[in-house]
């Protein structure tokens, strides 16, 4: 007859017996000891495994059961044992841990049905791997929290779990339920919840409620004659580490997905093909621990290929699919948004800085006479004051109208804007404020000219203009392009059209007017002006008795260059049509 040190202790993990027999039978050796700490299987409760270590032998042991008297180890064996050897026997405890707290929860819900359902009448129980306890009767699935809150009342209640040997009378007068078979070789015990029923019981139990931690109601099934109501016990860590992480075996993962090829590839048309299925997976990769996501990528990369593979070649069998297939649902491409050249942007920042002083921007012809070139601007044919000007000249067609003045029939492509000067007077509306935006073409390139540049002329004629107006305007313009903290100054110079003439001057962004590397004094070259010249405005029908004004005409790619900073050192670049460069502004 075995001792059974686990119905006294069941938390003893080891123990030191000897061995009274150990016998072979078929692939296995079954070893009877004198006592023992393993836990036979019944009462619902599983048995436990471990290991039983002799001076020449080792034991695996894989199942216990009760024999009459003896508990029975089935064991694998290596080397060998001699009856009466000692030996030290060891439980697998995290198992029989597992094990007891299921049991004892089984109890602890056991009472909270009680509570809920009195009249019930228990059956049987098993605290195995799908845990239950079985009744006569039936309950309500509403009463399922009630239950459940209850029993975990119990866990939280942290109540001793006692157990009691006692002899069969004790037993059926004390026991709230009696077992039908009642074990004719072990003694009789009966356990209670302090503060409950006691019941009879030959498990292991768990010291106090609290170690279950929690119990969950799994479901409660109803048939004709019974009730199973099933649990589960979970520690708070596990329950945590599940609600973060709704985790899946990798090797369940792995298999679901060669199932899915498999499937795919016996299935005959396209339309079968699950790939659904297999978004549904892809998904399901959050749920595979850290650990393992690697492998299982590499095979979830490999059946989408396959997949795919055999999508588009069941595509092109049944002909619904050709070579230019194209996807509806890709994104679009976007088209690359351009935007205007920036001497045009400078052009209409110009234009909007005068309208604001009521300057209208007009427009004068580029390809002009000679007379409005230069003629009419005091500069007559042969004037030396012309060569400043590399003008290109058109052949005019022989017996075209001479202009203005006989012999003035040469026809020029504008080399400045201040041929807009007497065609704007030539309209007769006064008084005038014009700026005229356009472009001039001189026979001059290198890294500081272009062929063809623009300029922007400003035109005032009105009754008493004076030399104050023109520095007003220039100085409201340099401010309001380059920047408030910029002034201007005028300097005597020459042209044929204005008198006096200036040269304008802007003062240097960098140093403020101080003077520095860029611009030597404190000053930068803007471009030139002046009070337009009595004869200009005679050849533009102007009455200069009571009418004067001023103009001024100044480069735009110029004006853009030392706004911007740019120090381009070939300003040809504006206009080589390279995006490279024109996307930046
Ligand atoms: N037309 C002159 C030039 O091209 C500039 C200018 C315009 C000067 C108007 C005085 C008045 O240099």
């Amino acid at each position: 007859m075995t001792e059974l040190l686990y119905l006294t202790d069941s938390y003893k993990k080891e123990c030191v017996s000897k061995i009274l027999s150990c016998v072979q039978k078929g692939n296995s050796w079954e070893i009877i000891l004198e006592k023992t700490i393993f836990y036979p299987q019944g009462g619902g409760q599983p048995s436990d495994k471990g290991f039983i270590v002799g001076k020449k032998g080792k034991a695996v042991v894989k199942h216990v059961r009760m024999m009459e008297e003896d508990v029975v180890h089935e064991c694998s064996v290596e080397g060998m044992f001699d009856k009466g050897e000692e030996v030290t026997c060891t439980i697998d405890w995290e198992r029989r841990y597992e094990n007891m707290k299921r049991h004892t929860a089984g109890h602890i819900l056991h009472e909270a049905v009680m509570q809920v359902a009195p009249y019930l009448k228990p059956i049987k129980a098993d605290h195995g791997d799908k845990p239950y306890i079985e009744y006569q009767g039936s309950i309500p699935m509403t009463e399922t929290s009630q239950i459940e809150r209850e029993a975990n009342a119990i866990v939280k209640a942290d109540k001793e779990i006692i157990t009691t040997f006692v002899s069969l009378k004790e037993l059926q007068e004390r026991s709230s339920f009696v077992p039908e078979h009642l074990p004719k070789h072990k003694p009789l015990r009966i356990v209670e919840i302090n503060g409950y029923n006691p019941i009879s019981d030959g498990g292991t139990q768990i010291a106090t409620t609290k170690e279950v931690e929690e119990i969950t109601i799994t479901s409660i099934e109803n048939t004709e004659e019974s009730v199973r109501v099933y649990y589960e016990i979970k520690s708070h860590e596990q329950k945590r580490s599940d609600s973060l992480q709704d985790t899946i075996s990798s090797q369940t993962f792995i298999s679901e997905l060669i199932e899915l090829e498999q499937k795919a590839n016996q299935k005959p048309s396209l339309t079968e093909v699950s790939v659904d299925e297999l978004k549904k997976l892809s998904q399901s990769m959050r749920s595979v621990p850290k650990e393992d996501k690697q492998r299982v990528g590499i095979v979830l990369n490999q059946v989408k290929q396959s997949l795919e593979a055999l999508l588009s070649k069941k595509a092109k069998e049944s002909g619904i699919v050709n070579e230019d297939w194209m996807d509806v649902t890709a994104p679009g491409i976007r088209p690359p948004v351009g935007h205007l050249h920036i001497v045009t942007q400078a052009i209409e920042e110009i234009t909007e800085i005068f309208n604001k002083l009521g300057f209208t921007r007009v427009r004068h012809p580029e390809v002009d006479w000679d007379w409005y070139a230069f003629e009419a601007l005091n500069m007559p044919k042969n004037h030396p004051a012309r060569d400043e000007w590399e003008t290109f000249l058109i052949n005019h067609t022989p017996g075209v109208k001479e202009v203005h003045t006989p012999g003035v029939r040469n026809i020029v492509l504008t080399p400045h804007t201040s041929n807009g000067q007497v065609r704007e007077m030539e309209k007769g509306i006064l008084p005038i404020r014009m700026i005229n935006i356009a472009k001039c073409y001189r026979r001059q390139i290198d890294v500081s000219h272009t062929p063809m540049f623009h300029q922007f002329e400003g035109l005032y004629i009105d009754k008493n203009v004076s030399i104050g107006h023109l520095k007003g305007v220039l100085d409201y313009f340099a401010k309001a392009f380059f920047g408030p903290d910029r002034k201007t100054r005028i300097r005597p110079f020459h042209f044929q059209f204005t008198e006096p003439s200036f040269e304008v001057d802007i003062s240097c962004g960098i140093c403020n007017g101080k003077g520095c590397r860029l611009c030597k004094e404190g000053w930068l070259e803007l471009g030139g002006a002046g009070m337009v010249h009595p004869v200009v405005l005679a050849n533009g029908r102007i009455d200069t008795t009571f009418y004067n004004g001023f103009a001024f005409g100044w480069g735009v790619e110029r004006c853009f260059m030392m706004k911007s900073g740019t120090q381009l050192d070939d300003i040809r670049v504006l206009y080589g049509n390279d995006v490279r460069f024109l996307e930046q502004f």
